[in-house]
């Protein structure tokens, strides 16, 4: 019993469109900048770095290029077809809720049309319906890093005023759409991210930017968001008024390397800095250091004169997160460095690391929850979380994966002990609970999954899904509602 959950916790798993649909030109889908996203088979800290470079030229290529090995995203793992089948062993997991993205581009290819594609409509509203019917409550993230590409190429995504606009109209046929199955919807993924990979997030071209305002242009990107997210969450409210709307940060919590107060300084400035994404979705304004520290970088953000009340009077009415991993900061440049898909800190000598370097701390999951619960009292929810790594299938077909049990088994211990200390923690969706396409790398190979789909990373496999072991142990959780952890 200790381990127990409160009544009515919502278990579950994530996925987003981008990761797992596949289709990607069906039925009248457009391109997103997730089907230019390149295959990359090396791990290593300083290719984390590389294989973020974009470039005008690279995207046209990209976009004639039918080659799609080399773009696995357009591929995914075929959910646009399997779903049926892979929300049933969902279901048999005893799933009660279901994180999924809805791709903007199936909806407006390009982002600028008027009127919505029916065939895309109609095909959430046939999923998010399939999900009713088991008993799967629906979260729907409405841009996780799948934006047009004719957005980003045009307006250089979300540096132009502009776009604001054509989400708004997106995200209203989303709610009129599907008002009667939806009731908890998300804004935009790792809000944050978008000054770690400013073009999966938000479509920026670097060399659309003015020389030497690369960085002034993410934050006004980013301020775009913010004003878009206020907007939607607005119209949510007042299209589905039952609904919750949330935003999602990832928790980069950072520890300092030593006791040396430059350590410390360091790493507080850099927590500071993750909370200010959630800081002004919650608190509805911009954090005065965040000011400060733009006005110290010559960074000038334009905004419209209604953009203050926007974000003050349309804050968010619970906090998603996901977690992966925990960071350590020092100010020694020497020190050895350890990644996340696109993050870098200072290698834990306490924390063992899963094969791409992912520092794996579930402590650092309460310390998470504890912190942001005492900053911000609202209620919450962890909607990613879960350890990439390479299975093997054996010769009668079981899959033994004991080192993902084990990862979840911890962090969910630490998940209780966070509740039991007073956080209001009302959910869990593991990443990935099917394997799928890493955004940060496009390999297969990467695999999250509770339930294995053979597909290796050029695509070769029969797309069959089965159980891995890990698939019944949740099975375990989730009936006895953690009691058996
Ligand atoms: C998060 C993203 O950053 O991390 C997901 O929201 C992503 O889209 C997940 O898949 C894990 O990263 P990766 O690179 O292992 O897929």
């Amino acid at each position: 019993m200790k381990y127990k959950f409160p009544e009515n916790f919502l278990w579950g798993g994530a996925l987003a469109a981008n990761q797992v649909e596949g289709a990607w030109d069906a039925d009248g889908k457009g391109m997103s900048v997730a089907d230019v996203a390149m295959y990359r088979s090396k791990i290593s800290v300083d290719d984390y770095k590389g294989h973020l470079e974009i470039s005008k030229d690279l995207i046209e290529k990209a976009m004639q290029d039918n080659d799609i090995k080399k773009y696995p995203k357009r591929r995914g793992i075929n959910f646009y077809e399997y779903y049926k089948e892979d929300l049933a062993l969902f279901a048999e997991m005893g799933f009660k809720v279901l994180r999924v993205s809805i791709a903007w581009t199936r909806l407006f290819p390009t982002g600028e049309e008027t009127e919505p594609n029916p065939a895309g409509v109609k095909y959430y509203r046939e999923l998010l319906t399939e999900m009713r019917r088991l008993h799967i409550e629906p979260i729907v993230t409405l841009s996780h890093y799948e934006m047009p590409l004719a957005l980003s190429l045009k307006y250089n995504g979300w540096v132009e005023r502009k776009v604001i606009d054509y989400f708004v109209r997106f995200c209203n046929v989303c709610f009129n759409a599907y008002k009667d199955l939806v009731k908890y919807w998300l804004t935009f993924n790792e809000i944050d991210s978008i000054d770690r990979h400013p073009f999966i997030t938000a479509g920026i071209i670097p060399e659309l930017c003015e020389t030497g305002k690369e960085e002034e242009a993410i934050y006004q990107a980013l301020h775009h968001q913010f004003v878009a997210s206020s907007l939607v969450t607005k119209a949510c409210h007042e299209i589905i008024p039952s609904s919750q709307v949330g935003c999602m940060l990832t928790k980069l919590t950072t520890y300092p390397n030593t006791c040396n107060p430059l350590d410390v300084e360091a790493t507080l400035k850099k927590n500071l800095h993750n909370y200010f994404y959630a800081d002004v979705q919650i608190f509805g304004e911009y954090p005065v250091m965040i000011e400060k520290w733009f006005e110290r970088k010559g960074i000038q953000i334009v905004m419209a004169p209604e953009d203050k009340a926007i974000l003050k009077e349309n804050t968010v009415d619970y906090l998603s997160f996901s977690y992966y991993m925990s960071l350590t900061e020092s100010v020694d440049p020497e020190l050895e460095k350890a990644s996340g898909n696109t993050i870098m800190g200072v290698k834990n000598p306490y924390l063992p690391s899963s094969e791409w370097g992912w520092q794996i701390d579930p402590l650092g999951l309460k310390i998470s929850l504890i912190e942001l619960y005492d900053r911000y009292k609202k209620p919450m929810i962890i909607v990613e979380n879960g350890v990439g790594a390479k299975d093997v299938v054996e010769a009668d077909g079981s899959i033994h994966d004991p080192y993902r049990i084990r990862y979840f088994s911890e962090h969910f211990k630490q998940m209780k002990a966070a509740i039991d200390e007073g956080v209001d923690l009302f959910g869990y969706t593991s990443w990935g609970p099917i394997d799928i396409i890493s955004a940060g790398t496009s390999q297969m190979s990467k695999r999250y999954g509770f339930i294995y789909v053979d597909q290796d990373d050029e695509g070769n496999g029969t797309l069959r899904r089965s159980r891995k072991d890990s698939f019944y142990w949740y099975k375990k959780i989730i009936e006895s509602n953690g009691a058996d952890l």
